[in-house]
């Protein structure tokens, strides 16, 4: 079984398609570090962001492998683990910005599919997860909150991380990246496929729950979901 998981940053995608891909035992995949470990590797070697050639082409030389456990993301990028690093906030603007480019985008789609092909089953998510990666995913998900909700929870985590950062400037963050983002999960919102969740008052458990619900409506009879 495939499930897409796309929206926003903060929306609470990530750790709701963690905590139910463990509740169904499949494993799941977190698309946005890919990008991130793109952007990262670009930043570092002093690629420039507005050269699209130069960084297609890094990228499809880069080596990206993934280890996404239940409470961890382990993304090991040419043999260096960057799990870490891919998270800061300077990496997460510009990685907004280099996902606006196509060739880019074809790059890490494929090695995506490659993925979902190689496991058959899976919780996925990113932002286009359902419209593009997996068009023909068995349940696909849209989740948003507002966007203060949203950066309360980032500020939150990253605090947590031990980062020093203002709320104000998360916010921001935020919002840039929601205007850069957006076109890349508006098909999937304008097909009506997906069921929509709206987190802004919810917890983690009531999203997956609800998610579960989904799924096991879905299902055809007979066939239990854990
Ligand atoms: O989900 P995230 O915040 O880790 O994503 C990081 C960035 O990558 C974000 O700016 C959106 C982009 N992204 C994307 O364009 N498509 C995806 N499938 C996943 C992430």
């Amino acid at each position: 079984m495939i499930v897409t998981i796309d929206g926003p940053a903060g929306s609470g995608k990530s750790t709701a398609a963690r905590k139910l891909a463990a509740a169904m035992q499949i494993p799941y995949l977190d698309t946005g570090a890919m990008y991130r470990a793109i952007a990262l590797k670009a930043l570092d070697k002093g690629v420039p962001l507005d050269k699209p050639d130069q960084l297609v082409a890094m990228a499809e030389s880069t080596d990206i492998s993934l280890d996404c456990g239940p409470t961890y993301v382990r993304v090991v990028m040419d043999r260096r683990d960057v799990s870490e690093d891919i998270r800061s906030m300077r990496v997460s603007e510009h990685t907004s910005q280099i996902a606006k480019i196509p060739g880019l985008r074809r790059v890490l789609v494929e090695k995506q599919r490659q993925i979902g092909r190689r496991l058959g089953s899976l919780v996925t998510e990113g932002r286009d997860q359902g419209s593009i990666v997996f068009p023909d995913a068995d349940v696909k998900f849209l989740v948003d909150a507002e966007d203060t909700r949203r950066a309360e929870r980032r500020y939150h985590e990253m605090l947590a991380d031990g980062e020093e950062v203002r709320l104000e400037d998360v916010l921001a963050n935020i919002r840039l990246r929601d205007n850069n983002d957006q076109a890349q999960w508006a098909p999937l919102l304008a097909s009506g496929e997906a069921v929509r969740i709206d987190t802004t008052d919810m917890t983690i458990a009531q999203v997956v729950a609800r998610m579960q619900e989904e799924i096991r409506r879905r299902q055809p009879a007979g066939k239990k979901t854990p």
